[in-house]
């Protein structure tokens, strides 16, 4: 008998997009549709772990045995992801964060005046919930073990190696072009401090147990 490959672990998952408000009727959002995220969270926890799935607005079901919790904006999501990463031994962030939000939510819905004056919308940078939860004690002393994602559109090993270095995680994992947004499959690429391994195309379910695995077997090493 050998016990399932995350038995003792605890899992946290950022997926979907992030929804950052206008207005009370109106946000910036990508399209981002969860999937990727989803599927890791039912492999880890078909791998024994316990699992907690931070959700940003996306059209898919609970999976089964695992803990989510729904948020809409970027801050929302740190604030839940801080609080639940005190007791994760690994974090997944899967999610599409927005880079940049409105600097002020209008209260009230801005009104179209008739003038054909447009509104001007000025961005602030969004907090980088990964590089966040990296730079923390937990992580820093090898007790949370961190995964990242890169959508690039070219150079992905140089990008994705660039972004490991950068949000300071053992793991990067790459979304092999083309855009794989909402799609059932894609194929990753897979960078650490030994090199890189591709997991050819196959279905996001059957990618998600391929990380879960190859995060397991990382975790074994040390
Ligand atoms: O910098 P970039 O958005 O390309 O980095 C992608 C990785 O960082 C993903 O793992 C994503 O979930 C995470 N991220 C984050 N918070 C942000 C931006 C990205 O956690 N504000």
């Amino acid at each position: 008998f050998t016990p399932p490959l995350l038995t003792g672990q605890h899992v946290l998952i950022t997926a979907g997009p992030t929804f950052e408000a206008i207005d009370p009727v109106r946000g910036i959002t990508n399209l981002s549709s969860g999937k990727m995220g989803f599927a890791i969270a039912r492999a880890a926890r078909a791998a024994g772990a316990q699992v907690t799935l931070v959700a940003g607005p996306v059209h898919l079901p609970t999976p089964r045995g695992v803990r989510r919790i729904d948020v809409r904006s970027a801050q929302n999501m740190l604030a839940i992801v801080e609080e639940k990463a005190r007791e994760a031994t690994i974090f997944i962030a899967a999610a599409a964060v927005a880079d940049w939000r409105p600097a002020t939510a209008a209260l009230h819905k801005i009104k179209k005046d008739g003038t054909g004056d447009v509104p001007a919308l000025e961005f602030v940078e969004n907090p980088d919930i990964l590089a966040t939860v990296a730079r923390t004690e937990r992580a820093r002393a090898g007790r949370l073990y961190c995964v990242g994602f890169a959508a690039e559109s070219e150079n992905l090993l140089e990008h994705a190696s660039a972004k490991r270095e950068r949000k300071g995680v053992p793991l990067l994992v790459g979304n092999i072009g083309p855009a794989t947004f909402g799609q059932d499959d894609n194929a990753l690429l897979l960078v650490d401090a030994q090199g890189h391994r591709e997991l050819p195309r196959a279905s996001k379910e059957a990618l998600g147990h391929q990380l879960v695995a190859e995060i397991a077997r990382r975790l074994a090493a040390v």
